[in-house]
């Protein structure tokens, strides 16, 4: 959850103007229409603007528009196979930026016949009507940080901070429904459902019947979604196409996740490999030993005990730092938003295993900085112009809110039952103080959609049978999450990759990228049970010669190397694109 207030502060503080990441492209030079009308953009990239309808079921009615990029095949016509779109999850993730970012990594992977494409689900980023809460975009940055680290406080932060969420989020809730009213009541559309419609409605003007798709955590359900709703896309024929949902598809999430958890003793299952990641941090730095992790204790426990004197510490006393470009202060929230971000991105070199034990036995030596550095509030950027709202922004936590809450129930829990929530969901997770927000957060939300598809997701005979892949330990989406699915959709797969952290694309791993290939140009899936090693360790060698590619062994082929260098490009990107953990 966000706090306002702090938020406040900072937009006093940081007001500072930087420049801007990708969008170096003006959509609105584009005009909407109800084909591919696709124009150069970006480098090398072409841009068009899908027309489709706002309410499928009122098609004479308002337009949506749909930003859609593409990096072009570049096979000869014979070896054309189609359109693979991608979602980077969220929901609220850009796939335009995704893929500007990472087109090329894709070609790598998925070879030259495939237009990659990469399309922003209506009401974010480039597609229009965006979904926007507030007036102007001061008003945005004002009451919304962009610091992912700190929108989550702990609940555990004090004994307030679950009533003050509450009570943000209540703000917010009134806020969309006040906008809401003033334009055409346009969020009820902003739905899982119609996303999928719209993907079907990409598909066939690219000419093909059935949808190509890779979709990484929420854009797993949006796949899953897509495969209940359209079985066999249009019931036909012809085309050898797939839809694959690589990633953990979680039924539970989104649609049931709110739903069931109201409804169970204990719905927390999407926090159920949580835990178990904290424990691989403990085993791996035991394992790695003093050497290669600075946080090393004699046992695994020891070094649990040691992370739970420091986090007690804090709790007790917080931390000020001022570094030369940023300042903030080091409290639970922080500390427990900083593991946790670890936990899903454990590989990665500069918020990942090893910077966490480092900043972890620093602070435990009195020295602050590495760790803050790990969470640290990025540079404020003061809107262009702060007093009309742009056409064109990011938008991941209003896009999260209309999306993911308005998918689900209502939420209208009294705070007495919110309480009830977190605290069952100690049962399964002693993070439940960070994760249960995402119901906190729907709490103030009362926009939804009558007849809206709310799951159970699952179809007997799909077109073609589902690739679900998923990591040994997730903490965003539980392995058991891919596993379930996999049982509602007879005949699909699950790849299991064995790493730790959030989607597959945390770790490099040629054998997985072969599978994905394999799926996507032959076919083929691999056998029931696989497990495809990863190429990293989690507490590396730096030093070793071997090492120098961070990869645990020799690649063998010049085509390993691009497949990996590929696939850790894509997760990079594609956690910033998202910009939101967990959802
Ligand atoms: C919506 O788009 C369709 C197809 O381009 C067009 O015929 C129709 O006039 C548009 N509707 C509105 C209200 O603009
Ligand atoms: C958070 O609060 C709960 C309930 O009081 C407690 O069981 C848990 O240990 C606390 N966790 C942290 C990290 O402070
Ligand atoms: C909660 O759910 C998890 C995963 O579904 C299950 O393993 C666990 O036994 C449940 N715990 C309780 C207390 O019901
Ligand atoms: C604290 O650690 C940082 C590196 O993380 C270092 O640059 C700095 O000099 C240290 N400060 C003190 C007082 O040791
Ligand atoms: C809360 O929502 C549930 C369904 O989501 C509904 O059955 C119940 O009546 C609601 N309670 C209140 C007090 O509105
Ligand atoms: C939560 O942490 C405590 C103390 O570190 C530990 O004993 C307990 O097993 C943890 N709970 C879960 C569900 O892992
Ligand atoms: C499943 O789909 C195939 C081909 O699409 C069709 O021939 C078959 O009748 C379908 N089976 C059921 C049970 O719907
Ligand atoms: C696809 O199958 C052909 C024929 O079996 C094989 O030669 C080729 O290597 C496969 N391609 C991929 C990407 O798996
Ligand atoms: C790391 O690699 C260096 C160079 O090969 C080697 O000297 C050192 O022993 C290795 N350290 C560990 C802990 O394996």
């Amino acid at each position: 959850m966000l706090s306002l207030a702090f938020k406040r502060l900072r937009f006093i503080a940081l007001c500072i103007t930087t420049a801007q990441a990708v969008s170096d492209f003006d959509w609105q030079t584009l005009t909407p229409s109800p084909g591919l009308d696709w124009k150069p953009c970006y480098s090398g990239f072409q841009c068009t603007r899908l027309t489709v309808p706002l309410d499928y079921s009122a098609p004479q009615g308002s337009n949506a528009s749909i930003a859609i990029v593409r990096l072009p095949s570049t096979a000869p016509k014979s070896e054309y196979r189609g359109p693979i779109l991608f979602n980077p999850g969220g929901p609220g993730g850009s796939g335009v930026d995704a893929i500007v970012e990472n087109g090329e990594a894709f070609v790598n992977t998925f070879g030259p016949g495939f237009d990659i494409v990469g399309f922003d689900p209506r009401g974010i980023s480039y597609s229009t009507p965006i979904i926007s809460f507030f007036n102007t975009e001061a008003e945005r940055r004002f009451l919304i940080p962009s610091a992912t680290n700190i929108i989550y406080p702990s609940l555990n932060q004090s004994s307030h901070a679950l009533s003050e969420g509450w009570a943000d989020y209540q703000l917010l809730g009134q806020l969309a429904l006040a906008s809401d009213v003033g334009a055409g009541h346009y969020l009820q559309h902003m739905s899982t459902d119609n996303i999928a419609r719209d993907m079907l409605r990409i598909t066939e003007v690219f000419g093909f019947e059935k949808l190509q798709y890779w979709g990484i955590s929420y854009g797993s359900v949006l796949g899953a979604t897509f495969a209940t709703m359209f079985p066999v896309c249009g019931h036909l024929k012809l085309l050898k196409s797939k839809l694959s949902g690589c990633c953990h598809i979680h039924p539970f999430r989104s649609f049931n996740r709110l739903t069931s958890i109201s409804q169970s003793a204990n719905g927390t299952s999407m926090m159920a490999d949580v835990d178990g990641s904290l424990d691989a941090f403990f085993d791996g730095c035991h394992k790695a030993g003093p050497e290669l992790c600075p946080f090393y204790e004699p046992t695994a426990s020891a070094i649990s005990a040691k992370l739970d004197a420091l986090t007690a510490s804090v709790h007790e006393k917080p931390i000020a730092v001022v570094t030369p470009g940023s300042h903030g202060l080091i409290d639970l929230t922080f500390l427990r938003n900083v593991i946790l971000d670890a936990l899903f991105d454990p590989y990665d070199s500069a918020s990942g295993f090893v910077p966490l034990a480092q900043g972890l036995a620093h602070l435990a030596k009195g020295n602050a900085t590495a760790l803050y550095a790990l969470g640290a509030i990025p540079t404020f950027e003061c809107p262009a112009s702060a007093s009309a709202a742009p056409a064109f922004h990011e938008n991941n936590l209003e896009a999260y809110i209309a999306i993911a809450c308005g998918d689900a129930n209502p939420v209208n829990d009294t705070l007495t039952e919110l309480q009830e929530y977190w605290l069952n969901g100690l049962r399964v997770s002693n993070f439940s103080d960070l994760l249960s927000s995402p119901r906190v957060v729907c709490s103030g939300y009362n926009i939804h959609r009558p007849g809206r598809f709310q799951g159970p997701v699952g179809a007997k005979n799909i077109s073609f049978p589902l690739l679900l892949v998923g990591n040994t330990l997730d903490p965003g989406t539980a392995h058991a999450g891919a596993i379930q699915t996999s049982k509602a959709f007879p005949g699909s797969v699950v790849l299991t990759q064995d790493s730790v952290g959030h989607t597959s694309l945390v770790a490099p791993s040629s054998c997985k990228d072969g599978y994905f290939r394999e799926y996507f140009v032959n076919g083929t899936l691999p056998a029931p049970g696989t497990v495809c090693p990863i190429d990293i360790e989690l507490f590396p060698n730096s030093t070793s010669p071997d090492a120098s590619a961070t990869t645990k062994r020799a690649l063998q082929t010049v085509e390993e190397k691009r497949l990996l260098n590929a696939g850790r490009k894509i997760g990079r990107v594609v956690r910033r694109a998202v910009g939101r953990r967990a959802l």
